[in-house]
């Protein structure tokens, strides 16, 4: 039987999202049912209800996300019914090209559930291959990673995405190191969290880059060592100041517009990191100085979900976290309920919040 719950829906582009019925079915093969308890509200989710992703309206949004396994369907091991779960959208395939390389965070053949969740017999598009502010969800049994249920559901659905791409962009795709120099260009949640993954992995000097002066005093709460406000100072001559004239190792974008990236690409010591986390609009185009490319060497890298195995890193994480050395509460901004998204999202455009945190 198929479950009638209630959703956050986008259904037409820059339009206010909706709450409405939807139909979720039972789990087929490889597929679970999971009860979601919480679902924090990430800046995708708003790319998506703008048409920024792509449009295949209407959107069923939320991502970042914990719950609780309700039902499994036929021949699903990885999960059993009460597990508490992190949602995650990249659940690899191990057969691709990419993991028979070994290198299956790439995976190039990710997997979802296969049966579609509908809205009046409409097959609704799930965000990120979620769809998790809705009361129950269908995934792929490989998208829903047990982790220790001594966290709170609202913290631990932030692993799921936006905290989990920042610390991965750092430790992960920056490879930040012991006595590296990191800068972070845009504190928001995710921004935050590649600070934190940047302390964590033992950076002496962090800069946080952001326009607006409330977000960069949360970001020294995150670990920056220095804050650099850059709607009234520019953010390369700064971070060259800091770091003896040269840049930082590390310089992850956060934000994914071009002025952001070339600030990154800038403020960056000879034979540096770059690393893009924020998603560029699909119109974005960049323009760099070609033999400045070539003149500093060093790596250009994109962080996708940073390049994270859901496996290996959400019950680390979460053990961190239990052991108090990650401080995922401090991303929780607020607790709110389902029909308040649309609200989260202003929140979110005016920057009062980090993470605004559905709970069901
Ligand atoms: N790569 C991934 O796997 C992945 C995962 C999750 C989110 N994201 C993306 O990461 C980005 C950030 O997400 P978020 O949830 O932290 O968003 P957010 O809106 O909470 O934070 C964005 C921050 O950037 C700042 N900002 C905006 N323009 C800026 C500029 N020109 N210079 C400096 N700072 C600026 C804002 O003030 C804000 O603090 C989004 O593009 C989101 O889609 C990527
Ligand atoms: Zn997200
Ligand atoms: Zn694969």
């Amino acid at each position: 039987m198929p479950h009638s719950v209630r959703a956050v829906v986008a259904r037409a582009k820059g339009q206010p999202v909706t709450i409405e019925t939807i139909e979720v079915p039972d789990p087929g093969p490889g597929e679970v049912l999971v009860a979601v308890k919480a679902c924090g509200v990430c800046h995708t989710d708003l790319h998506y209800r703008e048409g920024a992703i792509n449009d295949e309206f209407p959107f069923l949004l939320g991502h970042e996300a914990a719950g609780i396994v309700e039902e499994v369907g036929p021949d699903v091991t990885e999960v059993a019914v009460g597990d508490f779960v992190v949602l995650n959208w990249r659940a690899v395939c191990g057969q691709c090209r990419s993991c028979r390389r070994g290198r299956p965070w790439y995976c190039f053949a990710t997997h979802n559930a296969s049966q579609k969740m509908t809205l009046d017999g409409q097959e609704l598009s799930p965000a990120l291959g979620i769809g998790a502010f809705a009361e129950k969800t269908l995934v792929a049994a490989g998208q829903a990673t047990k982790v220790d249920s001594a966290a709170p559901a609202e913290v631990a659905g932030l692993i799921g995405c936006g905290v989990m791409a920042g610390l991965g962009a750092a430790m992960n795709t920056g490879d930040v190191g012991r006595g590296d120099s990191v800068a972070v260009f845009g504190c928001g949640g995710v921004g935050d969290a590649a600070i934190a993954g940047a302390r964590l992995a033992g950076a002496h000097t962090i800069v946080a880059v952001d326009l607006d002066d409330r977000k960069l005093e949360m970001a020294r709460e995150f670990g920056a060592t220095h804050t650099v406000n850059s709607s009234n100072e520019d953010p390369v001559e700064a971070i060259r100041a800091v770091t003896g004239g040269n840049g930082v190792d590390v310089a992850i974008d956060a934000v994914g517009l071009p002025v952001t990236y070339q600030q990154a690409f800038n403020a960056r010591d000879l034979a540096g990191t770059v690393v893009l986390v924020g998603v560029p609009n699909p119109e974005a185009t960049l323009e760099l100085q070609m033999i400045e490319v070539f003149g500093r060497g060093g790596t250009l890298k994109s962080s996708w979900y940073g390049d994270c195995l859901p496996s290996r890193d959400f019950p680390m994480l979460i053990d961190l976290y239990l052991q108090g050395r990650l401080d995922l509460d401090r991303f929780v901004s607020e607790t709110i309920a389902l029909d308040e998204v649309e609200e989260a999202f202003h929140k979110m455009e005016r920057g009062e919040v980090l993470r605004s945190v559905v709970v069901l």
